[in-house]
């Protein structure tokens, strides 16, 4: 294994020399004048002066050599179709997009919401901002109109990207009246919304400010519009996350740095190369729809990818038989999607043809040694397992064939990838870790290139959210623990803050508080992570009733939990829903007024609940237990 920890070894040691060669990847339109500048510690700069375009180089680059090949395979069972997109067609397409964009004033630096379900249009409208320097922030078809208006309200875009519906299980699913709420709600709401019309619910338009995508791109489909040329640290996009506080964060990306990033990810992590085929599984609402439904696999010259329905439909064999179709190389996948597949005949994951594919990947939440055995079992092939972040953009630890293969063990995300150092640090000291030793997951500065700049609009929130756990030094938090074994296997052991994750979906439990407390018989509210065999962990929400008497009725319980799950759903949307609501008097605090979450999560996973010391009122537990 000398040769992988001699190459993080260097990229580490010597990273402006690393990254540099890295760099040649892409296209600089202008030269870049140094590597990094880290002058400004957090904050990093890489490849100043140079200029670039994500565009262009997922695009344009291609088309003198692959005009013809397909780079944007769009397979939907939702509504039974597929369209296969030459680089031509996606230049086409890209290009009336962005002419739809100039023509309604959006221009550089100007952002764009898109509200989008797994469509190319989605493809097309991110590709075309940044085509035109716009900032791009993708909000994920999941989320309701609460949470659309929150991003709103802080990116403030130009122009919104919608649709009429989307659609799961075969059941449509509307958007627009999300839209219509949402923009009611926030405070800067953008003139102009353009709608792709899919004819899959009723919908109207406002007159003045809704505009039809289909007449629009008529009008442009023999566009060009010229590239705009960033400068290297110019933000490429924002993608909102969950964190500890009802208020999402803005992940700012860079350009130059993200391009550079993903695209040497595609061969030294995913084993790509031009002309290969590409499948993540991802919603482009995602980060990992960001980076590998997208950017990564066109920047590299692969085709992607991307598919509109679940794993399960028309029936289990659904992804293999996608592999099979358009001769996939490398599959990204989530470890839930794996966990429901083995619920299902096993024979259906021999029906097809996967000689084509070389590797499955999987992220997003842990995977556990039971399911990655049993694929990489019944499949006969390797399945690598990657830990990272909507911040860091692309993988921190993970095997990396590309650089050696080396052997992986079940539940270990295996090394750090070059460029990121990564350590255990003790919260309490601040101190490295040893062998062994539970500590947090962190990365010491600069933080490399494609990883996130800051949170828009909000730099001392950057600074202060990742930077300022550890007493003593400046180091970036993941908020996950782990540990490394003897043999420097990594290993990552939860969330050392307040968010979870369902089925690979990153969710704050506060949004979900702040939205169970806004029912008017609510007074309070805890909402834990709790595990679960198949989504990893779903949510649990424990409310406290303003008046008692509210549960004397017959069948009050199941009314208001009803209630509660409905305002969730249309704050929050159907992601956010606990499996369970649970009424009681009191929440389990300490004397300061902290709710003792973890305590209650070993009561619900039926653990011991630790040190309870700081408990103002132990009853709180037995409710807690009673209402279980
Ligand atoms: O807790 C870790 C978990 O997912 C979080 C990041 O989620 P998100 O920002 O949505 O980015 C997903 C990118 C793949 C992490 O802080 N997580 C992600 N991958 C793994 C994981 N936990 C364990 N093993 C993984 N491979």
């Amino acid at each position: 294994m000398q040769k992988i920890h001699e190459f993080h070894r260097q990229s580490i040691q010597d990273k402006e020399a690393f990254w540099a060669r890295e760099a040649q990847r892409i296209h600089w339109q202008t030269p870049f004048e140094r590597t990094l500048d880290y002058s400004r510690p957090p904050f990093a700069r890489w490849f100043v002066g140079g200029r670039t375009n994500l565009c262009y180089n997922a695009v344009d680059r291609w088309l003198d050599t692959q005009a013809d090949q397909p780079a944007l395979i769009w397979v939907s069972t939702e509504v039974e179709q597929e369209i296969v997109y030459t680089r031509a067609d996606l230049a086409r397409e890209v290009n009336a997009a962005a002419a739809i964009l100039q023509e309604q004033g959006v221009v550089k630096g100007d952002r764009v919401l898109v509200y989008l379900p797994m469509i190319p249009q989605a493809a097309f409208f991110m590709l075309a901002c940044a085509r035109i320097g716009a900032i791009h922030s993708v909000v994920f078809g999941g989320f309701a109109a609460h949470n659309l208006a929150q991003r709103i309200d802080d990116a403030r875009p130009r122009l919104i990207v919608s649709t009429d519906a989307g659609s799961r299980g075969g059941r449509p699913i509307a958007y627009k009246p999300l839209l219509d709420q949402a923009i009611q709600q926030s405070s800067h709401a953008p003139e102009r919304v353009v709608l792709v019309d899919r004819g899959l619910v009723p919908m109207t338009l406002t007159a003045g400010r809704d505009l039809d995508y289909a007449t629009l791109r008529a009008r442009h489909l023999d566009a060009q519009v010229p590239v705009v040329w960033l400068e290297s640290s110019e933000p490429s996009y924002v993608l909102y996350t969950s964190g500890t506080t009802g208020n999402p964060k803005g992940v700012q990306r860079d350009t130059g740095g993200y391009a550079v990033a993903l695209c040497a990810s595609m061969e030294y992590i995913f084993g790509g190369k031009p002309g290969d085929v590409y499948f993540s599984s991802s919603d482009v609402g995602w980060v990992v729809g960001h980076s590998y439904v997208v950017y990564g696999p066109l920047l590299n010259g692969q085709a992607t990818v991307m598919y509109e329905g679940t794993p399960v439909r028309p029936d289990a064999a659904i992804l293999w038989k996608i592999v099979e179709d358009h001769h996939v190389n490398a599959l990204f996948s989530a470890p839930t999607a794996i966990r429901v597949l083995k619920k299902h005949d096993p024979a259906l994951l021999h029906r097809h043809d996967l000689s084509s594919l070389d590797r499955i990947y999987l992220a997003g939440e842990p995977l556990d040694e039971l399911t990655g055995k049993w694929l990489s079992e019944v499949l006969n092939k390797p399945v690598v397992d990657n830990y990272w972040q909507t911040e860091t953009g692309w993988p921190i630890l993970s095997a990396q064939p590309g650089v050696q293969e080396v052997p992986t063990r079940f539940g270990s995300p295996t090394f750090p990838v070059y460029g990121f150092d990564v350590r255990v640090v003790d919260e309490t000291t601040g101190r490295d870790c040893g062998p062994n030793q539970k500590g947090v997951v962190a990365i010491e500065p600069p933080l490399p290139p494609g990883a996130l700049s800051t949170i828009w609009g909000d730099d001392a929130r950057f600074v202060k959210t990742y930077f300022g756990s550890f007493p003593g030094r400046m180091t970036y938090s993941t908020s996950d623990w782990g540990l490394v074994d003897d043999d420097g296997y990594w290993y990552i052991l939860g969330r050392t803050d307040d968010v979870i994750n369902v089925a690979g979906h990153r969710l704050g439990t506060r949004e979900i508080e702040e939205s169970v407390n806004t029912h008017p018989a609510v007074a309070e509210s805890a909402v834990v992570g709790v595990a679960d065999e198949i989504k990893g962990q779903v949510a649990v929400a424990f409310a406290v009733l303003r008046s008692q008497d509210l549960l004397s009725e017959d069948g009050a319980q199941d009314r208001l939990a009803a209630e509660i799950q409905r305002v969730i759903e249309q704050r929050n949307g159907a992601v956010a829903r606990p499996a369970r609501i649970l009424f009681v008097t009191a929440l389990p605090k300490t004397r300061s007024g902290k709710v003792l979450r973890r305590a209650i999560v070993a009561l619900c996973e039926r653990r011991d609940p630790g040190d309870l010391t700081t408990i103002e009122d132990p009853s709180a537990l037995d409710q807690i237990r009673q209402a279980l």
